[in-house]
C-alpha cells in the first residue's frame, strides 16, 4: 500500500545516508593506501573492494531486521554465489552497495548506493544516494521522483521532470558505458554504436550517424538513470546491466516521465528480469531511436 511504501521510503533514505558515511570513510581510506585493497571479479575491469562488501553487509542486515520477509539481492553476495537466483514475485530489495566501484577506486566522484524495491518484477521504489556530492534521488511508483540536494542555504527538494523539449536525437546528450565485457565482439559492437551516435551521418560519412551533441560515460548505471530523470542526460544506453544496477533507477526515471525499455523496445515498462544480457535503455518518452543498438545480444529493431 502507499502507506507501506512511504514507511519503506523513509527507511531506505536513512539507510542510504548511513551507508553513504561508510562509503565516504572508505573513499578516504582507499585513496590514501595502495591499491591492494582492490580485487578483480570476472576480469581486471570488474572490481570490488572491502568497502563494497562492508556496505552491502550493513544494508542487508538492516533490511533483514526491518523487513525479514522481503527477499534481498545484493551485487556482492550474488557475485560471490556466481549466479543470480531467479527473481520471485515477492517484494525484493535489489541493492548495489557501491555503484561506480571503478570511480570509487580512482576518486572520481560519481559513486552512489542504489537501493531498489521490486514487486511482481516491477520496480516500485528507488533511492540513489551519491555521498560525494550529497545528492539523493528517490522515486515511488505513482508518487513522483525527487532530488534532495544540500546547498549552502537550505536543503532543496526538486521534483524531477524534463526541463525542456528535445527536438531530435541530434540535440541529445547521451550516456553510454563500456561495461565490463571487453571481449572483441562486445567492444567492437559498442564502439560502432557509439560512433553512430556521435558521428556525422551527412553525405554518407558515418553510416546511420545521428551526431548527438555528445556522449558521456560517467561509470555508474544508477547515476545515469538519475541524470536522465533530472533531464541533464537525454538518453542512457547500456548492455549488460543487472537488477541492482537498474531497479532504483527505473522507478526514478519513470516517475520523472521517462521511458525505460530494452533498446529493441521489447521490454517496455522496464520489467526487472534479472537477465544481464538485456540491453537497457532509458530516456525521454517520445524520441525516435534508430540504429543505436547493434550488439551481439541485441534482438534487432529500431
Ligand atoms: C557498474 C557501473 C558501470 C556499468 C556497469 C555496472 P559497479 O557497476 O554501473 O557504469 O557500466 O554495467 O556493473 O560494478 O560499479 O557496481
Amino acid at each position: 500500500s502507499s502507506a507501506d511504501l512511504k514507511q519503506i521510503l523513509t527507511f531506505c533514505i536513512d539507510l542510504a545516508r548511513e551507508a553513504g558515511k561508510t562509503i565516504l570513510k572508505g573513499s578516504e581510506a582507499i585513496l590514501s593506501t595502495a591499491s591492494d585493497d582492490v580485487e578483480e571479479k570476472k576480469n581486471s575491469v570488474d572490481l570490488v573492494t572491502e568497502y563494497d562488501r562492508q556496505v552491502e553487509a550493513l544494508v542487508r542486515d538492516k533490511i533483514k531486521q526491518s523487513y525479514p520477509d522481503y527477499a534481498f539481492v545484493g551485487e556482492e553476495e550474488t557475485s560471490a554465489l556466481g549466479t543470480l537466483p531467479p527473481l520471485t514475485d515477492g517484494p525484493t530489495f535489489c541493492v548495489d552497495p557501491i555503484d561506480g566501484t571503478t570511480n570509487f577506486i580512482h576518486g572520481f566522484p560519481y559513486v552512489c548506493i542504489s537501493i531498489g524495491l521490486v514487486y511482481k518484477k516491477r520496480a516500485v521504489l528507488g533511492v540513489i544516494y551519491n555521498p560525494m556530492l550529497d545528492w539523493l534521488y528517490y522515486g515511488v511508483e505513482s508518487q513522483g521522483s525527487y532530488l534532495l540536494k544540500s546547498s549552502s542555504s537550505a536543503p532543496l527538494k526538486l521534483p524531477l521532470a524534463y526541463p525542456r523539449h528535445l527536438p531530435s536525437l541530434s540535440n541529445a546528450l547521451i550516456a553510454v558505458e563500456w561495461g565490463s565485457d571487453r571481449t572483441a565482439d562486445s567492444t567492437r559492437a559498442k564502439s560502432e554504436s557509439f560512433a553512430r551516435l556521435a558521428g556525422d551521418g551527412r553525405d554518407g560519412q558515418v553510416k546511420g550517424g545521428v551526431m548527438a551533441h555528445s556522449l558521456r560515460s560517467v561509470g555508474s548505471a544508477a547515476l545515469n538513470f538519475a541524470a536522465v530523470a533530472s533531464g541533464s542526460l537525454d538518453l542512457y544506453w547500456e548492455i549488460g546491466c543487472w537488477p541492482w544496477d537498474v531497479a532504483a533507477g527505473i522507478v526514478i526515471a519513470q516517475e520523472a516521465g521517462g521511458l525505460v525499455s530494452t533498446s529493441d523496445l521489447s521490454l517496455q515498462g522496464g520489467e526487472v528480469t534479472g537477465d544481464s544480457s538485456d540491453t537497457i535503455l532509458t530516456g525521454r518518452k517520445y524520441v525516435v531511436i534508430r540504429g543505436i543498438a547493434d550488439t551481439p545480444n541485441e534482438k534487432g529493431g529500431d
